[in-house]
């Protein structure tokens, strides 16, 4: 029960990684809340972890949006989960598509850690902020560019507002997954059977093969760093950006 008495506010929880951290999170002893654009479907999550959590609508790119979210479920750890992922070749890359992937992933982060580290700061009782990144953060990808740059800005953010916060006792880090079976791996999987002329599914054995751990990892596999990340255990951690990713990429 390392996280009794902590609220989490996870974003993106009604599927997926996010909702395999409300589900460990709550496992260790905190209330979470789930908020997401799928209304239906986080409440339907939250009442499957049962106890105190519960749902919220919540879309990061909309102000007001995360500032009710945050307002209501008060977090003392907060996880930015939700984004987006397209592919494309450059020279096919959309503006709506870029502006649809940095307004999520990279305002949506920088606007919800900021309204959660407001209200942490305001109760004085420090916090814990956990930043979803990736390993296309580390490098681009010749079809991802601009998933890539956002998961990039990400890491930037996460060294940027660590340094800034750990004065109030807020520590900001980040988890940079590997290639992490789901829904989300789905449509990535699509994309690429579009784009390189692949059969459905063979992307993902491609993947799957090249991983040095051996296959592809599941959310359960992220839950040990995103429930010591989010306990004191990692009180002296500032800024950093840990793969979780079966060793696919190497500092
Ligand atoms: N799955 C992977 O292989 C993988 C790899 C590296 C990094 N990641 C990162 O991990 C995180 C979670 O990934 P996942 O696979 O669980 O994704 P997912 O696509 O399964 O889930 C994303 C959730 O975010 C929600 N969402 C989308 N737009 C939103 C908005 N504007 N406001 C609030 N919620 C919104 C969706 O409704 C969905 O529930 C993401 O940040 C992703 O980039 C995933």
């Amino acid at each position: 029960m390392r996280l009794e008495g902590r609220t989490a506010l996870v974003t993106g929880a009604a599927r997926g990684i996010g909702l395999a951290f409300c589900e460990a999170y709550a496992r260790e002893g905190a209330r979470v809340v789930l908020g997401d654009i799928d209304t239906d479907r986080a409440a339907s999550a939250a009442r499957g972890i049962g106890g105190g959590a519960c749902a919220v609508r919540m879309d990061v790119t909309d102000q007001a949006s995360i500032e009710s979210a945050v307002a209501e479920a008060e977090p003392d750890i907060l996880v930015n989960n939700a984004a987006l992922f397209d592919a494309a070749p450059i020279v096919d890359i959309t503006r709506a598509s870029y502006d649809r992937l940095f307004a999520v992933n990279v305002a949506g982060t920088l606007f919800t850690l900021q309204a959660a580290a407001k209200g942490m700061i305001a109760r004085g009782r420090g916090g814990k902020i956990i930043n979803m990144a990736s390993q296309a953060g580390r490098r681009g990808e010749s079809l991802v560019a601009v998933y890539c740059a956002t998961k990039a800005a990400v890491i930037s953010l996460t060294q940027s507002a660590g340094l800034n916060l750990i004065a109030h006792g807020i520590n900001v880090n980040a988890i940079a997954p590997g290639v992490v079976e789901g829904e989300h791996w789905d449509g990535v999987d699509a994309l690429f059977a579009r784009h390189e002329g692949k059969a459905p599914g063979q992307k993902k054995r491609e993947v799957a093969a090249a991983v040095p751990f051996g296959r592809m990892g599941t959310a359960d596999d992220l839950t040990g760093m995103a429930v010591f990340l989010a306990s004191p255990e990692s009180d002296y951690v500032v800024g950093q950006t840990f793969g979780v990713d079966g060793g696919n990429w190497l500092a």
